[in-house]
């Protein structure tokens, strides 16, 4: 039994400090072209705008993969068994978690790994009041790096690693197989993952997804900005820079780019950083997927599909993932 407080007590908080955010933008902005890391999106405000772009009527992948999830989830269900400690990478608003452990038989415990300590326990609160009797261990924490996992007072049957909302796309091909195989030992023997990915389909369609009418995703991406600027100093100028998201066939990417509107000059941490009229900095990919491609990346991790669900137009697919 785990109530909201017992939740809250029981979480691991290693939220990244004002320094090691430094050194991760530092890093970025010495690059060719410059390049920031799109996890820094995510603080309050940030993980706010992403909740308001998953209602805008271009962006597909939320509703659907929450509809392939409903009409699914009796049988991923089966295929998991019951037990289970579920750890979710990213644990977002919770919405297509309360689906999954409500369908699972018997889920011991649950350990969201998530990188917004506001999103965090927004979203635990709200479970821990719905599902009390599963044991809610948060874990505040860049799941990119690797975490030690807190160990449920019950002894679950296996680990099942929950990645939706096709964030293993925001990954650039390296840091997607590092982090596939960062999952492979943590699932651990037999351990599963299922991992929701957006799957290739029309380009129209996918721009239109990163480029909403409203603007939110423009709002999201230059949020970014602002929240350097408050927590490590910077000076950049909101009014400088503009949200650019193309998809790039080749690459099966979108590619979001904040893109310098004049000549100016911004301060880190008492460095000096010159931007062109027009120089792009990339600040998010987000893949997607074809089979082929999908098979390929996870067999890199040593992991392959052992069972598959797809949703037909928009097409967008949840895998269940084993050890090679
Ligand atoms: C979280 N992630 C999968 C989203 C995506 O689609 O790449 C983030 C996002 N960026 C702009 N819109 C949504």
């Amino acid at each position: 039994m785990s109530t909201v407080s017992d939740a809250l007590d029981a979480l691991t908080d290693l939220q990244p400090d004002r320094a090691r955010i430094t050194a991760d933008i530092l890093h970025g902005l010495s690059q060719h072209p410059r390049q920031l890391p799109s996890k820094y999106f995510y603080d309050a405000r940030g993980s706010q705008l992403f909740e308001q772009i998953t209602r805008q009527p271009e962006y597909y992948p939320t509703r659907t993969e929450l509809q392939l999830l409903q009409q699914v989830c009796a049988d991923i269900a089966r295929a998991v068994g019951p037990h289970l400690h579920v750890v979710e990478l990213g644990s977002g608003s919770g919405r297509k978690t309360g689906l999954l452990l409500h369908a699972l038989t018997d889920p011991v415990a649950y350990t969201p790994i998530e990188i917004s300590r506001a999103a965090l326990l927004d979203s635990v609160a709200r479970l821990a009041e719905a599902l009390p009797e599963i044991e809610m261990l948060p874990v505040c924490a860049d799941f990119t790096r690797p975490v030690a996992l807190p160990e449920p007072q019950r002894e679950p049957a296996r680990r099942l690693l929950f990645f939706p909302g096709s964030t293993l796309g925001n990954f650039a091909h390296d840091d997607a197989v590092a982090l596939l195989d960062a999952m492979r030992q943590t699932m651990g023997p037999t351990g599963l993952a299922l991992i929701g990915i957006d799957l290739h389909k029309d380009p129209a369609l996918i721009e239109a997804a990163y480029n909403d009418a409203a603007g939110v995703t423009a709002a999201f991406t230059l949020n970014l900005l602002r929240r350097l600027n408050r927590e490590i100093g910077s000076d950049f100028d909101l009014d400088g820079f503009e949200h650019r998201a193309r998809y790039s066939v080749p690459r099966l990417r979108i590619e979001t780019e904040l893109v310098s509107r004049c000549a100016q000059r911004v301060q880190v941490a008492g460095r000096a950083f010159d931007f062109a009229d027009g120089e792009a900095m990339t600040v998010e990919y987000s893949h997607k997927y074809t089979d082929a491609s999908f098979g390929a990346l996870i067999a890199e991790a040593g992991l392959r599909v052992r069972m598959q669900w797809n949703a037909e137009a928009p097409a967008f697919g949840l895998r269940l993932l084993e050890r090679a």
